[in-house]
């Protein structure tokens, strides 16, 4: 037998890569992801009518909204309306950035009807709280609409779905959260009589459609986090990096606003980590925030002409069996829906694993 040096034996073990190399062609994942996009927009939006089909004006009992409200909460609903009020961007920004997709551009047009919704909702709670005049609010509308939101991430529609991920999630928490206090919930001494049925059902109509938001983006993270482990990583690491609420640069007294919700435990840094980052974290299969940074570190990648890793890429943080599991339960949930209709016998769709 040939002498030989341990030690390179385990160097060799120690960048075997725990993620194993693909076995797609990388027009064959785009097909895939796609597809899948396409399967998931149509359940969505079945979904959608079929349970989540409210109306900003008819849905909430606006003439018994408390008119006494203190000042944080007026502060925090004026807030929500201005966050709200870059539907048009939002919109207009991503159709453009993903108008490829079938399936993620018509989703983005139904999604941004949703979030109008959101504006009117919020519309509705500021002029029944009697907070602001209708024509305050008509000004402070267009002086919102003067600036123009634009994509944190331009021309990276991987990017923009990690963004959209941690975004509808923060928005889905802000809302939760104002629930707790309209239901008279809070630890802080301030909102403790705060109870207000109307807020109440407001947040709840609102905070549904944002975890929908948020399960649809999640879905499509997965399908990359799947498909393009490393370059979904790498966008993910970025978007945790440079995460900010949408618009909070061009919302004028946006930092009051910011400090109101934070002092109320709506959403600060806390909120952010642990209910945000580290939740998001765990539905994509990643243990923590610094696990991720360190796997994007220690990758040494190598992409071949398909996209595939073809080096050592470890990522210790990383349950890929997670994102397996996930990914095919989401194609079996489109099989189920577009059985349904009877997609399966004109255009079916079917999972193909990439490992
Ligand atoms: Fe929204
Ligand atoms: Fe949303």
């Amino acid at each position: 037998m040939l002498p030989y040096d341990k030690s390179l034996i385990q160097e060799i073990e120690s960048h075997r890569p725990r993620i194993p190399v693909g076995l797609l062609s990388r027009a064959e994942k785009d097909r895939l992801i796609e597809r899948s996009f396409l399967g998931l927009y149509r359940w969505y939006i079945n979904r959608s009518q079929s349970q989540r089909n409210w109306n900003p004006d008819t849905d909430v009992p606006w003439k018994d909204i408390r008119q006494d409200h203190n000042e944080e909460i007026n502060k925090v609903l004026e807030g929500f309306f201005a966050v709200e009020q870059y539907v048009p961007d939002y919109v207009e920004n991503i159709v453009n950035l993903v108008r490829g997709s079938h399936g993620r551009s018509h989703f983005q047009i139904r999604w941004g009807s949703e979030e109008a919704k959101h504006a009117d909702l919020w519309h509705n709670a500021c002029l029944f709280s009697r907070f602001r005049s209708p024509d305050w609010l008509r000004n402070y509308m267009g002086e919102l609409r003067s600036n123009q939101w634009t994509l944190p991430w331009e021309g990276d529609p991987i990017r923009m779905i990690f963004y959209t991920v941690f975004q509808e999630r923060a928005t889905q928490i802000n809302y939760l959260n104002l629930g707790v206090i309209a239901r008279g919930k809070s630890l802080v001494e301030k909102f403790k009589g705060s109870a207000d049925p109307v807020l109440v059902r407001a947040s709840q109509l609102i905070a549904m459609d944002e975890a929908a938001h948020y399960n649809f983006f999640l879905e499509g993270a997965r399908l990359f986090l799947y498909y393009y482990p490393a370059q979904a990583l790498e966008a993910m690491t970025d978007v945790i990096k440079y995460f900010s609420m949408p618009a909070g640069n061009i919302i004028p007294n946006y930092n009051e606003f910011a400090e109101i919700v934070h002092k109320a435990g709506i959403y600060g840094p806390r909120e952010h980590s642990r209910d945000v980052v580290q939740s998001c974290l765990d539905n994509m299969g990643i243990e923590n925030k610094r696990a991720l940074e360190r796997g994007i570190r220690e990758t040494r990648l190598v992409p071949d002409e398909d996209g595939n890793l073809r080096q050592t890429a470890i990522f210790p943080g990383l349950d890929f069996s997670h994102i397996e599991d996930a990914v095919k339960r989401l194609f079996g949930r489109i099989q189920k829906y577009e059985g349904e209709v009877g997609f399966d016998t004109v255009d079916p769709i079917e999972f193909k694993p990439n490992y």
